[in-house]
């Protein structure tokens, strides 16, 4: 009696009962067995009578996966690790899914890299009825789990499933757009054999990239999505979020950027639980092949039912991500952000001034006497000249000079080139050409000014920082910081932001910087809370 029975998962006792549950559903019926597959067929144990096979099938077509249960039960997290196989709750796998119906394009293919029982066939196999199903596994009881959910759903006609490593899958042109959804197995670098690693290292550098030896095989995934896939083919996967900051996460990062078309990143904190079994942080990322968006949507949730809808998090300039090589961060958000206001690194990078690494030689005074004027630039070098200019630096007459030479001397004429050869020789006697920074500068002379910025600010005081309008050009030395605007800010805005920032509030992470707080670094000053452009023409 189907209403007295328990689920039918508790029923699948060994792996041999899934294996017979398997065939009963018609896992054969979906082209085409692999040898391996065969084999674990013949250890099917018993055959289910028809009323059992529909109860499952019933169950199955309501959304459940039985067969995916049980395998995880009856594999414990060891076995299941080295291949990574941690399926992925329903929740998770609807929301991405559901994203990719939100979009206009209809795919005409999905791939599930890694599917496991085929949970994301699955579902996606429901959105769009006339896709072609293609899942792809090295397990061939998962493969064969996979077949047998794909017929009981009836969606063997349109389904092919490959045994085999997702990097060496070749799929054929089509005249269409593919999507490609999943979750890409977590497998640390150390169970990855060799000759892969050769295949990640030699795939990266054909494109251009950096790639490190420690890169787990959701990385592989990544790339192989981007090799295997076309310009408009989009899709997402769900991973462990370590990519987001760890060295070795820089190829995800710079695919993200480039060749993937990264589009959204909303990461689900380790209490949201994502996975049964593994304590992590997740990350959903949505990517449109060969896109390049200006903004990117983050977000950050606790508990798994606020994913929805998964692209819906603030949207951040793209250069936020191209300048940083950490980004979970990013996904944080300031608390209490009033509508109307946006982070001042939407609007603006903050940079430090140039380290010179020996102000005694590089600002200038009488032991520079004699050098060409191209050399000498007007600098904020102390934080005071900051504080006495109020809102507006017109005039940079005051300023000491810092000298920046350029790295090939040669350009100079034979006057110019004594003088600062004579210059340079004092500047080493005073030992200008040893230290950190001289040493690690490509020429030991050219201390390389930043451009002016438009909004300089201080970061060191006790006292909340000032903010200048630059309207004189005026460089600056690492006791200042400069503000860049990421797109051009007219006069007004610029002006108007720095009133607001002189205010000396604003909330940063729930924090208000008056008074208190004595530094601040460029990232730290990126999140204040400032109003939006529009906003701020209207103050
Ligand atoms: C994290 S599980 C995801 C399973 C399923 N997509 C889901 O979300 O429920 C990753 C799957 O990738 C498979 N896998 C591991 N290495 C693979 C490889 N090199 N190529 C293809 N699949 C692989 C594992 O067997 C496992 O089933």
């Amino acid at each position: 009696m189907p209403g007295r029975r328990p689920e039918p998962e508790r029923v699948l006792n060994s792996e041999a009962h899934l294996i017979s549950a398997a065939f009963a559903l018609g896992a054969t019926s979906v082209k085409t067995l692999s040898p391996a597959e065969e084999k674990l067929c013949r250890k099917q144990i018993l055959s289910y009578d028809a009323a059992t096979r529909d109860w499952i099938e019933q169950y199955i077509k309501k959304g459940n996966d039985p067969l995916g249960d049980a395998f995880s039960r009856l594999r414990s997290p060891e076995l299941r690790r080295p291949k990574g196989a941690t399926y992925t709750p329903a929740t998770i796998v609807l929301a991405m899914v559901r994203w990719a119906r939100g979009r206009k394009e209809v795919p005409l293919r999905i791939v599930d890299p890694g599917m496991g029982s085929g949970r994301f066939l699955l579902a996606a196999g429901n959105a769009f009825p006339n896709a072609e199903l293609i899942g792809v596994d090295v397990d061939p009881l998962a493969t064969l789990l996979a077949r047998a959910n794909l017929n009981a759903m009836g969606f063997a006609e349109r389904a092919s499933i490959h045994l085999g490593d997702y990097r060496s899958l070749k799929l054929p042109p089509i005249d269409g757009k593919t999507l490609y959804i999943g979750n890409p197995p977590y497998v640390r670098h150390h169970l990855i054999e060799p000759s892969w690693k050769q295949w990640l290292t030699e795939g990266a550098q054909r494109r251009g990239f950096r790639v490190s030896q420690l890169a787990g095989l959701h990385v592989h995934f990544f790339l192989a999505t981007v090799l295997q896939a076309k310009a408009g083919d989009f899709g997402s996967f769900i991973t462990a979020a370590e990519w987001l900051d760890v060295n070795y996460g820089s190829l995800v990062r710079e695919l993200f950027l480039s060749e993937l078309g990264g589009q959204s990143i909303a990461v689900i904190e380790p209490a949201a639980s994502p996975f049964a079994d593994a304590e992590t942080t997740a990350v959903i990322s949505t990517f449109e092949i060969g896109s390049q968006p200006t903004g990117i949507r983050v977000k950050r949730v606790s508990g798994i039912g606020a994913i929805e809808p998964l692209d819906s998090g603030r949207l951040l300039h793209r250069s936020r991500f191209e300048t940083q090589s950490r980004w979970s961060h990013l996904t944080r958000r300031a608390k209490d952000i009033p509508s109307g206001y946006v982070e001042l690194g939407e609007l603006c990078r903050v940079h430090r001034g140039q380290v010179t690494g020996a102000n005694r030689v590089w600002i200038s005074g009488e032991h520079s006497a004699g050098l060409p004027i191209s050399v000498l630039f007007r600098s904020i070098t102390k934080a005071r000249e900051l504080f006495g200019a109020g809102t507006i630096l017109a005039d940079s007459s005051g300023l000491k000079q810092v000298i920046d030479l350029p790295r090939d001397l040669s350009v100079f004429e034979a006057e110019d080139r004594r003088a600062v050869d004579q210059f340079l020789r004092r500047a080493k006697q005073a030992g200008a050409d040893k230290g950190y920074v001289a040493e690690n500068r490509k020429t030991w002379w050219s201390v390389g000014l930043r451009q002016p910025a438009p909004i300089l600010a201080t970061y060191m005081a006790r006292r909340p920082p000032a903010f200048v309008r630059n309207r004189a050009d005026a460089r600056h030395i690492n006791i200042a910081h400069g503000l860049y605007p990421r797109e051009s800010l007219n006069e007004e805005v610029l002006l108007s932001l720095v009133k607001y920032l002189n205010t000396g509030t604003s909330v940063v992470d729930g924090r208000t910087y008056a008074g208190g707080l004595t530094k601040f670094e460029p990232r730290e000053m990126e999140r204040i809370a400032v109003p939006t452009p529009a906003v701020l023409l209207q103050q």
